[in-house]
């Protein structure tokens, strides 16, 4: 794509301008747009950008190992990986609110993440992949609906009390052409068409209190869902897929024995910008193996439902 690549010298140019000889920081999540603006402001800068990579505890069966081969070892882009996995779980503990658990997950992620970049030694820029919708989110929203559904988790905020100017390469870009971006600079396609991830992570797809062992079960029951997804072809047809572990323990029974163990629901939607969204429409013998997997391979898992609710009334996350 011709137009993509000089789109591409541009802004390597621009960066170079804006950044001089100063240093930046990218917090990196994961998701494409990060991923997209960190590999774009390392080639224009190169070392002087140093991600950091903070890892809650909350991500996906080898997520975080995932990133940080992907961006070290392929890439060479300087990374700090923080494993801050036991503070966030601890302050999570007992916390069953869902409001309460996303604002002590933002506020970590704040805390740890101002604290890694001053052991850095701080920077003069913060590196973020806002994209244009967002710019026109955030003035339209002034306008908006005073009721707050879900309180995001973003880094705003950051760059004014770390006295950080933001560089924000992505900025006259949509989703997609982020991805045709991400294309051209040789991101893999499995990872430029992932499906978005929230950044409370796993924690708001465990409805109520939080423990690793709930986690755990939620890993492995996820990832047998998204293999078989991928398997069937039709992964790029969905939105987002998840499963969600409910906070419910019913009876089944196996081989002669009765068991008493937690139930999984799956989720899958279709959707242009997750705004509104609906159900994604399998075809039943699709989820009948996959959830005979889930229950066979998932100790802790005797039951697997599925959401048939679209947005509105539903959200797409459970919390
Ligand atoms: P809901 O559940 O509000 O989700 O219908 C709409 C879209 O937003 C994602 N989501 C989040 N993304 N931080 C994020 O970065 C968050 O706190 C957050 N909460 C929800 C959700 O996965 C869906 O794509």
């Amino acid at each position: 794509n011709w137009t993509m690549s000089a789109y591409r010298s541009k802004m390597i140019e621009k960066i170079r301008a804006q950044v001089g000889t100063g240093r930046v920081i990218c917090g990196l999540s994961g998701g494409v747009d990060s991923s997209v603006a960190a590999v774009l402001i390392h080639e224009a800068v190169g070392d002087q950008l140093t991600c950091i990579y903070v890892d809650h505890g909350l991500m996906r069966l080898n997520e975080s190992e995932q990133v940080v081969t992907m961006f070290r070892d392929q890439y060479n882009i300087p990374l700090v990986h923080v494993d801050a996995s036991e503070v966030f779980l601890r302050e999570l503990d007992g916390q069953s609110d869902p409001e309460t658990k996303r604002k002590i997950i933002g506020r970590l992620f704040i805390e740890t993440f101002e604290a890694e970049a001053k052991k850095l030694g701080g920077a003069n820029f913060l590196a973020q992949g806002t994209l244009y919708p967002d710019v026109i989110e955030s003035v339209s929203f002034t306008g908006g609906p005073s009721v707050t559904i879900k309180s995001h988790h973003n880094v705003g905020g950051l760059p004014e009390r770390m006295n950080m100017q933001l560089v924000e390469p992505l900025r006259e870009l949509f989703k997609d052409e982020v991805r045709v971006l991400g294309r051209e600079l040789g991101l893999p396609e499995s990872f430029i068409g992932r499906h978005p991830f929230p950044g409370p992570g796993l924690a708001i797809r465990c409805p109520g209190g939080i423990t690793p062992e709930k986690l755990d079960i939620l890993r492995q029951a996820d990832a047998i869902y998204l293999d078989e997804i991928r398997k069937s072809g039709q992964y790029d047809k969905i939105w987002q897929a998840f499963a969600v572990l409910l906070p419910v323990q019913t009876v089944g029974v196996m081989g002669d024995g009765r068991t008493y163990e937690f139930v999984c629901a799956l989720r899958a939607v279709t959707s242009v910008d997750g705004m509104t969204a609906d159900f994604y429409q399998f075809d039943m013998n699709f989820l009948g193996k996959t959830a005979t997997r889930i229950i066979n391979e998932v100790r802790g898992i005797n039951r697997v439902v599925y959401d048939v609710t679209s947005k509105p009334p539903g959200t797409i996350e459970w919390e």
